[in-house]
């Protein structure tokens, strides 16, 4: 995949355990590449892949921005973006990619954002800015910790909400969810808790599962999974993989050899075929389109979505 080398230009604070990076092309070039709002780039942080929401402008952009949630429990990227890296240091990046991208068929788009989840919902928003969309957002933060606030109420004006106690978050989710018109698609990133809440209560009110969609941080946040046996096409062979074990870790514990890098979903060095049986995509690599044809599967993260699996290794 391509590799692209990026020189860091900003870091900023914005709120308190938010860092903000900024990057340009370590060549010189004056254009880095476009992408699709809700993008992320994958960030080579000193010997360990992380994925980031790009939050700045999308189209022939002359910088990528990041911001970044310290995470002290984390698996260390985010802690090694906020104490290690200075202005002028070069990182390796790949191509932006995007997993959460808005729906072109959508007549409005109904964002709603949790603590640093906002970082794709201000791609989004900045796209509809520029491409006149009908938007809504609903923004929950801590107080005195919501990030990028005041771009977003440029942004999105009075179509920007605002919530730093749950109860009042939830009580105008109901409302919202209740309310929108057909063609009206969803977006939503921020904790798991949270997610899995507004989708719940979205597909509880009748929203059709292609109107939802959403952005997860990565693999911190995964289950152990349901155990499952997965058959490789080319031998017959058949692994168990147990919860809590990966389907990558299972095949190489039986010999096969699979790139691999991040272990993380993000950076697309394990994908593998699928022949059989349904995936159970939990990666931030594949596009939805890639998943919904489930016809691969990025096995670092990624299960069974039922009792087996068939891939293929060739
Ligand atoms: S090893 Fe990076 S996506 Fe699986």
């Amino acid at each position: 995949m391509t590799a692209l080398e990026l020189v860091v230009t900003a870091l900023d604070d914005p709120v308190p355990g938010v860092r903000s990076v900024t990057f340009a092309a370590a060549d010189g070039s004056e254009v880095l590449p476009t992408y699709v709002p809700g993008s992320h780039l994958v960030v080579d942080c000193g010997g360990r892949t992380n994925a980031y929401s790009l939050t700045g402008d999308a189209v022939c952009p002359p910088t990528y921005s990041i911001s970044v949630l310290r995470l002290d429990d984390g698996a260390g990227g985010s802690r090694w973006i906020h104490d290690e890296l200075s202005v002028g240091d070069v990182v390796e990046a790949r191509l932006p990619r995007s997993a959460f991208a808005p729906a072109s068929k959508a007549t409005r788009h109904l964002l709603v954002a949790g603590g640093i989840g906002v970082t794709p919902i201000l791609s989004h928003v900045r796209a509809a800015d520029q491409w006149g969309r009908d938007v809504q957002v609903l923004y929950a933060h801590r107080e005195g910790r919501g990030a990028h606030v005041a771009e977003l109420r440029e942004l999105a004006g009075d179509r920007l909400e605002l919530y730093t106690d749950q109860a009042g978050f939830v009580a105008r989710l109901e409302e919202v969810l209740a309310a929108q018109p057909l063609g009206t698609h969803l977006y939503v990133c921020g904790p798991t808790a949270m997610m899995d809440h507004v989708l719940a209560r979205a597909a509880e009110l009748g929203w059709p599962p292609s109107r939802l969609h959403s952005e997860r941080f990565g693999i911190d946040v995964l289950d152990p999974g349901e155990p499952f046996t997965v058959t490789v096409a080319e031998s017959g062979t058949t692994l168990d993989v147990p919860s809590g074990t990966s389907l990558l870790e299972a095949l190489l514990e039986a010999g096969h050899d699979i790139p691999n890098l991040c272990r993380q979903g993000v950076c697309g060095e394990c994908r593998v075929p699928v022949v059989g049986g349904r995936p159970l995509h939990r990666d931030l690599f594949l596009t939805e389109d890639e998943k919904e044809a489930a016809d691969v599967l990025m096995c670092c993260v990624s299960r069974a979505d039922g009792p087996t699996l068939e891939v293929s290794l060739r």
